[in-house]
């Protein structure tokens, strides 16, 4: 590994954005920490207000920080106007120029900074390849299609090869479909150029497939950084368990501590393992997450670590979901995965056990 790539593309530290003052105060951002890599697509995720856009925007230059400082391959970049930071924006509105065709969206950037006729239309060219939007380069931007749009604007944002791209929520004005297809569009691009992208959602699945790694973010803090299978398989805390996917939540008392696992006691008395984040020892009482897929069925009377009642099945084609009523009175979801055969044996009012044996259980701190 060359030493150019132990440097973060993208350093912030210490970092607050404080709006207003006295009373109508706000802190968009409290005492942020992330380094973010080179060659990363990484995700800010979590709900409406959260910061996710101040974060962009003050990586962008377009605001500061109140404290803290962002640093761009270890340089701070405090001193530099917006368009003097090798970084670009893709807006969720893609904010085209309407008048333009689609080539002239791409190439203006790149007049204004001075290139040549030659050197503008030979990276126009490169760009509308990359995006798969040759055959469409002299058609004005008003009579193009939403994802068709979207690509404009990524080549837009890419034609002056900026180092760090930020992308706010670009594919939430796409339907479902277009959305799923300009995803991969997304991955095979930033695979391809090799930038760094920080891509800002507030949907869950997408975060899950798109990222490297995710920065899960709820009221101006960072509540974890990791892959997609650590927010989803070892999420540290309930915000997280309870924003990443459907979880159930049980509380268990801790028996003992060892070797990164836990064991703990359920309602029930019976005890599984429970792994735990790793900057805990777990005691007392705690609360445990187990999704729904990793929890099993069994019939009743098998040895299981809960027992209920099926109140409700619900049949949605991949998989079905079970409701239960457990004999504690809490709600536990399971879910399982439809085969072509058809039923699986279980039915509402039933009474089922739930085998938990299989290292499914995280402890999160509350
Ligand atoms: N210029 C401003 N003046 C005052 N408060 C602001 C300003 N800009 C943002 N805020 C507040 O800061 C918080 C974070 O806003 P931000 O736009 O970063 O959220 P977000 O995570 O991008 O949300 P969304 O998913 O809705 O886009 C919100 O409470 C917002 O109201
Ligand atoms: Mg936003």
């Amino acid at each position: 590994m060359t030493e150019k790539s132990t440097i973060p593309a993208i350093e912030v530290r210490g970092v607050s954005r404080i709006y207003g003052e006295g009373e109508s105060q706000v802190a968009a951002l409290r005492d942020i920490y992330v380094s973010i890599r080179q060659n990363e697509f990484f995700t800010l995720l979590g709900p409406s207000g959260c910061g996710k856009t101040t974060l962009l925007r003050l990586i962008a230059g377009f605001d500061f920080p109140t404290t803290g400082e962002i640093l761009l391959y270890g340089e701070d970049i405090a001193p530099l106007p917006p368009f003097k930071r090798p970084v670009n924006t893709v807006f969720q509105s893609y904010a085209l120029f309407p008048h333009m065709t689609v080539s002239q969206n791409i190439g203006f950037g790149l007049q204004m900074l001075g290139q040549s006729k030659a050197e503008v239309k030979t990276r126009v060219d490169e760009m509308l390849a990359l995006v798969h939007m040759e055959a469409m380069r002299d058609r004005a931007v008003s009579q193009i299609s939403g994802g068709q749009q979207q690509r404009v604007a990524l080549a837009r944002a890419l034609a002056p090869k900026p180092k760090v791209l930020l992308l706010d929520e670009p594919l939430s004005a796409l339907d479902y479909k277009l959305r799923k297809e300009m995803q991969i569009e997304l991955k095979r691009v930033q695979a391809e150029t090799g930038i760094t992208f920080i891509f800002v959602t507030h949907d869950q699945e997408e975060a899950l497939t798109m990222s490297d790694r995710i920065a899960v973010m709820s009221h101006g803090s960072i509540r974890q950084v990791g892959s997609p299978w650590d927010i989803y398989d070892r999420p540290a805390e309930r915000f997280v368990a309870d924003f990443i996917g459907e979880t159930n939540f049980l509380e268990a008392e801790v028996m003992s501590v060892g070797d990164g696992r836990a064991t703990v006691r359920l309602s029930s008395g019976v005890q599984i393992p429970a792994t735990y984040p790793e900057d805990t020892v777990p005691n007392g009482r705690v609360t445990i997450v187990i999704r729904p897929e990793h929890a099993q069925l069994v019939q009743a009377g098998t040895a299981a670590a809960l027992n209920g009642i099926i109140q409700n099945v619900v049949y949605l084609g991949t998989d079905t979901h079970f409701h239960l009523l457990l004999d504690d009175g809490t709600v536990f979801i399971v879910r399982q995965q439809n085969s072509k055969s058809g039923s699986c044996g279980f039915a509402a009012g039933q009474s089922v056990g739930i085998d938990l044996s299989h290292d499914v259980a995280q402890i999160v701190k509350d």
